[in-house]
């Protein structure tokens, strides 16, 4: 088949997308849990945060690595909205006074700002232990041994060697001087690990063997770091409107960043290097992994 144009690249991605996004939206608008919580401030504020929007993307990668192997995806989609709910929890943290101390997200004021620091701490833990709940139900055609494997890549991911440990190191790397390689293991850590247990869940709860595995974390972690590193990138090019966030706080804040660490043009290098990576790790793999490699290329070109 012919190779598509950039532009009918990005309409395939942006239908597949739109499609995708409903499925995990209309999950997490109406998750079980919803009903039987108290309406109370707390779950309002869990709400405000996890319903704002937001690309979704660690979600989607459950499901399109899944789909990429061949399975029907649908039936993941608790465990994928576990991921939204510990992404949505590090932002509502990420943003608190004591860490990066932004007043906006998605597109709307962070969640401290609309209701009040303890009721923002409190949302994010409730929304961590909310994604456990979720990671732990019962999944049609998933074994229980698995289900467990994958609450216990979960926590991993999550916790102090992954986005947790990112974060502090993320803390202690502000106004320091840090190598390369100990950026890398900070970006690795605070977002890539989530972004990598993303992909491998979503092809192990596909039936991936071993081999397949370590083909979706090396696609993981590159896509990870890419990320992170357009991230840094578009904090100093970036618009605020488009990101629902504010941007110039990495400078403001002397965070540990590509930009800072080897200027712009090199950093925008450095993200295309790893998308390079990432599509190397899907090669040979059939025309149901076309999904995976559109969003690694948007994740360079991305704007939001
Ligand atoms: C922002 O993540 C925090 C980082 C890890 C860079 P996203 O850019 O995925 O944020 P949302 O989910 O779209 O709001
Ligand atoms: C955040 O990195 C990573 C998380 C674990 C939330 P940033 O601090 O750069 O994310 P933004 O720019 O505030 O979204
Ligand atoms: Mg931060
Ligand atoms: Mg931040
Ligand atoms: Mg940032």
């Amino acid at each position: 088949m012919a190779q598509a144009s950039p532009a009918e690249e990005q309409e395939r991605l942006r239908a597949y997308l739109t499609q995708r996004r409903a499925w995990v939206e209309s999950a997490l608008a109406t998750l079980p849990r919803w009903q039987q919580a108290p309406a109370d401030r707390l779950t309002e504020a869990m709400r405000y945060s996890l319903l704002a929007g937001g690309k979704r993307l660690r979600p989607v990668l459950v499901l399109a690595c899944a789909e990429a192997l061949g399975a029907e995806a649908e039936r993941f989609l608790p465990f994928a909205c576990a991921l939204e709910c510990i992404h949505t929890y590090s932002l509502i943290h990420d943003d608190l006074p004591a860490m990066d101390d932004d007043a906006l997200r998605r597109g709307r004021p962070t969640c401290h700002m609309q209701f009040d620091e303890a009721t923002a701490i409190l949302a994010g833990d409730a929304l961590l232990t909310l994604a456990f709940e979720l990671a732990a139900e019962p999944m049609p055609g998933v074994a229980a041994a698995l289900a467990v494997q994958m609450v216990l890549l979960l926590a991993r991911a999550a916790g102090m060697e992954g986005m947790v440990g990112g974060q502090m190191l993320d803390m202690r790397a502000e106004n320091r001087e840090i190598s390369l390689s100990q950026l890398q293991k900070l970006h690795a850590c605070k977002t890539g690990a989530l972004i990598q247990v993303s992909c491998v869940a979503g092809a192990t709860l596909a039936g991936a063997d071993a081999q397949m595995q370590s083909r979706f974390a090396a696609y993981g972690a590159a896509i990870g770091l890419a990320f992170q590193i357009t991230d840094d990138i578009l904090d100093e090019t970036g618009d605020s409107h488009l990101m629902g966030k504010t941007i110039g706080k990495d400078r403001e804040s002397v965070k540990a960043t590509y930009p800072r660490l080897m200027g712009l043009e090199e950093a925008g290098r450095a993200a295309a290097a790893q998308i390079e990576r990432a599509e190397e790790a899907l090669q040979g793999l059939s025309e149901a992994a076309d999904p995976l490699r559109w969003l690694a290329r948007y994740i360079l070109t991305r704007r939001q």
